[in-house]
Parts: C-alpha cells; sequence; structure tokens
C-alpha cells in the first residue's frame, strides 16, 4: 500500500521525476527570498518543486511547488497527464469513507497552552506591499457544519498576528463561510483545526468544489483509492485531522473578534487591500517528528493550478446536466470559463452560459466555442470570440452577480457584473463559416520526419 504523505511524494519525485525538483541547501530567508526563487525559476518557465534544508529562524525544511506542475500532479494520481481530467472525475465519483485511527505521525509532538507558539514555523512574507505580518498559505481548515454535522475542508490564508493567534480569510459564498455564518449567529465559537503538509491526492480533495453534502475526506479516500486514516484532535474528538499530515493547529474562531487582515497578493496577481477578518486561536500545535513544512506561494503557478481539476470537474457535472452537447470546460484564466459544446440548437450556447455564470464566485467570464476550437489555446478562442460573436447579439452582461472579494473591480462584498460570451458559429450566418482546413487524408500520410534528414529530398 503506498503512503500518502508529504515526505513520501518528495521522495517519489525525486525517484521518478528528479528533474521536477531542486534542493536548496544554502540559508533562505523567509522574508520575500523563497519566493524569489521561485519566481526566477517561472521566469526561466520552469516550475519544479523546491525543497529548502534551511529556512533562517527556524528549525524545520520548507518544501513550496508541490503541486506546481501537471507532471506532478499526475504523479500523485499515478496516471499520465492526459488522463488527468478523466481520472480526477472517476476517482471523485467513488468517494470512500475515511478510517478513524487511535494513533497518527502528525501527533508525535503535542504542544498545548502556551508552548502552542506559531512563531516557531518559518515566518514567510511574500511580496512587496504585503502585510508586514507572515502568512501560513497552505493552511487545509476542517470544521463541522454545526446542523448537518458533515465536515468542511478548504484551504484559508492565515496571517499571523501573535504567538497563538491569526486571522482567517473566509470568502463569501463558500461552504466555511456558511458554516462559519451560523457559529456567529448563535454567538459560538467554531473549533477548527488547520492541517499543513499533505500529499497532492489530498490538496486535490480539498479543493473539492461539490455540494455542501460531500465529505471532502471521502473524496480523497476515492483519489487514493482507499480509507483516508485521520485521527481526532487532542483538544477536540469531534475534529479529525489526517494521520500522517505534518502540522495541525487547533483552535477555535471566536464570533465576536474581528482583526485587521491584508494587503496581500492574491492568485489573480493582485493584492486585496485591508479588511475586517474573524481571529483563529490556537490551542494546540501538533506535529511529525521530523516534520517538512509546506508552503504555496501565493498568486504564483500552484496557486492557479491546484484548485483547476476541482472547479473543471465540478463546472463539468453542471454544464453536461443541462446541455448534454457540452464536451468540455476549461479554466486556464482567473475567473474565466470556456465552455465548448457541439450544439444542436441556437439556444443552447446561451443555456450553458445561464448554468455556468451563477455556478461559482469564481466564475466572471464564460465563452462558448465549438469543437474546433481548442479551449486550452487562448489565441484560438480570442479568434472565435472576434470572428463568431457579434456583441450587440452574442455578448450577454449579467448585472448584480455574486463574484469574489478577490476581483480588483468588483464591489463591496464581491458584487460584480458578469460576461457570457457565445464565440460558436451561427448556422444562420449567411457568409462562409467553414475552417480551413488540409484534407485529413494528406495530412496522415505526410511524416516531416523524412524531409529533416535529408535537403536532398
Ligand atoms: C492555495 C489556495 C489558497 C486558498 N485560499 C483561500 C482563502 O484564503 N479563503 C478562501 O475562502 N478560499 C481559499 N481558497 C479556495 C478554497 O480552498 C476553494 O474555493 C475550496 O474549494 C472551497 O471549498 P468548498 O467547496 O468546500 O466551499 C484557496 C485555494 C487554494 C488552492
Amino acid at each position: 500500500m503506498p503512503t500518502y504523505d508529504l515526505p513520501a511524494f518528495i521522495e517519489t519525485v525525486r525517484r521518478e521525476k528528479p528533474k521536477e525538483i531542486v534542493q536548496i541547501r544554502r540559508e533562505v530567508s523567509p522574508q520575500h527570498e523563497t519566493l524569489a526563487i521561485l519566481t526566477k525559476f517561472e521566469q526561466s518557465y520552469r516550475s519544479p518543486l523546491l525543497f529548502f534544508e534551511r529556512i533562517r529562524g527556524c528549525e524545520y525544511p520548507l518544501a513550496n511547488n508541490v503541486c506546481g506542475s501537471t507532471a506532478r500532479l499526475a504523479l500523485g494520481l499515478g496516471c499520465s497527464v492526459g488522463e488527468l481530467s478523466e481520472c480526477y472525475a472517476r476517482r471523485c465519483a467513488c468517494p470512500c469513507k475515511p478510517v478513524l485511527q487511535r494513533d497518527g505521525a502528525t501527533q508525535e509532538v503535542v504542544a498545548t497552552g502556551a508552548t502552542a507558539d506559531l512563531t516557531q514555523l518559518p515566518q514567510l512574507i511574500y511580496h512587496e506591499g504585503d502585510a508586514p505580518q507572515p502568512y501560513l498559505t497552505a493552511a487545509i481548515i476542517v470544521a463541522r457544519d454545526p446542523q448537518s454535522g458533515k465536515l468542511n475542508l478548504s484551504y484559508h490564508r492565515l496571517m499571523v498576528t501573535g504567538r497563538n493567534t491569526t486571522s482567517i480569510f473566509m470568502a463569501r459564498g463558500k461552504h466555511l463561510d456558511g458554516i462559519w455564518r451560523k457559529y456567529e449567529k448563535a454567538a459560538k465559537p467554531m473549533p477548527i483545526a488547520a492541517f499543513i503538509g499533505v500529499h497532492p491526492t489530498c490538496a486535490l480533495g480539498a479543493v473539492y468544489t461539490g455540494p455542501a453534502e460531500v465529505e471532502e475526506y471521502d473524496i480523497i479516500g476515492g483519489l487514493q483509492e482507499r480509507p483516508l486514516p485521520v485521527v481526532a484532535c487532542v483538544t477536540d474528538a469531534s475534529l479529525h485531522v489526517p494521520a500522517d499530515a505534518e502540522f495541525v493547529l487547533e483552535g477555535y474562531v471566536s464570533p465576536a473578534e474581528r482583526t485587521a487582515e491584508g494587503p496581500f497578493g492574491e492568485f489573480t496577481g493582485y493584492a486585496t487591500g485591508v479588511s475586517s477578518a474573524p481571529v483563529f486561536h490556537i490551542r494546540a500545535v501538533t506535529h511529525k517528528k521530523k516534520p517538512i513544512f509546506q508552503d504555496i506561494a501565493s498568486g504564483h503557478l500552484e496557486h492557479q493550478i491546484l484548485p483547476v481539476l476541482a472547479m473543471e470537474q465540478h463546472l463539468s457535472l453542471m454544464a453536461t446536466a443541462a446541455v448534454p452537447g457540452c464536451l468540455k470546460i476549461k479554466v486556464n484564466v482567473p475567473l474565466t470559463v470556456v465552455a465548448v459544446v457541439d450544439k444542436s440548437n441556437e439556444s443552447q450556447p446561451r443555456q450553458l452560459m445561464d448554468v455556468l455564470i451563477d455556478s461559482d464566485v469564481y466564475v466572471k467570464q464564460v465563452i462558448v466555442v465549438d469543437p474546433d476550437v481548442d479551449p486550452s489555446d487562448l489565441r484560438q478562442v480570442c479568434a472565435a470570440i472576434v470572428l463568431h460573436a457579434q456583441p450587440h447579439r452574442d455578448i450577454v452582461v449579467y448585472e448584480q452577480r455574486q463574484g469574489t472579494e478577490l476581483d480588483p473591480s468588483a464591489g463591496p462584498n464581491g458584487v460584480t457584473s458578469k460576461i457570457g460570451i457565445d464565440a460558436t458559429k451561427k448556422t444562420s450566418a449567411s457568409r462562409r463559416v467553414v475552417k480551413n482546413a488540409v484534407p485529413r487524408s494528406v495530412l496522415d500520410r505526410i511524416n516531416i520526419a523524412e524531409f529533416l534528414n535529408s535537403s536532398s529530398h
């Protein structure tokens, strides 16, 4: 049975994809320097997993960009890059309940009360202009819905405000925000745990975007094709965390307290300003004997790649239920969804837009294209828009919708207008709309290797 924890995955990358990992031995500052190193790699079109052996002021090694390439996501799932979407969707459709264990490596070291000290973790500062307080960006929060009893998982940025306090950013309209509002209304603290340092299957399960009744631990079990071992938190047995997480912070979000949070450079590539956020009080920090701290560089490739499979899977289910001819959903650019449809009537592109536009707060723009457009190729998508859409007829503006407060152009609370573009060819068009193509039979008999080796041919 394979081990599904962060160190095991790092070893797999070292063994099977050595070009996908870079070991950094010298001491590195947590203030901007880890991000600067990753930025330099990205600028040279590389996105390796970075393993920092020594972070100034901290005794733990740090891994970042763990899920920063589709090749590594595929390695985590044990499939090829080409099979990723299909594999993710197929395994999500076979959820598997976690198994509650007595002990787990994540509780080898337990610090409670005054010894639970966040300043022992890397004090990471990312962008110029970010708040001076360090952030934890790879924390997966587990909380229990007080009404349904279901456990929810999602990533939430935590700004360290003291030895045992952080702020927590909960985006409007998402599940944790809904759970939090119930506790807040009842004026009760919301018990939560934040776990940091996991295998990519765990990360991909945490970003699962389905109905609230589906528990992400079951999805992780589906992705790993076995029950995920979990343990009860030491300060609150009703919360469960993966037995092999590197670190866990246990505590509660207080109902009345707020703190100033931000600015913070987000996945859009822009910073959010300062806002008022709830406060997470940490009652215990548990970890492995030799833990690896995990970091996700906000606004960089990993942050953008990680949620995409889950979003595409969720939106595909909604889209095909409404329009069976919808063949593919692609999310390449923040807040933008491209839907490929083999339409059987002229109303289907609009139907798709109407369904997708309010499907998620992170959808602001829906573009519908024909099957001869590759939705991953933005050049082809832009060409389809300009060549097949008549703006007065094929562009729909949806006003006053719930978007995300991370969109720099959105109004208060993330309220925004949204846009749908029907970039499919119109059968009513009087002029020729046949795409240029060389006959398939001729294309198939050409082998360019034949022309490359000899200029005499
Ligand atoms: C690296 C990373 C950081 C994230 N940070 C936040 C955050 O700070 N707040 C938030 O509400 N969502 C954040 N998200 C998005 C949620 O994890 C995501 O929307 C999740 O699917 C929501 O889960 P739900 O479907 O249970 O609501 C982040 C996602 C990633 C991948």
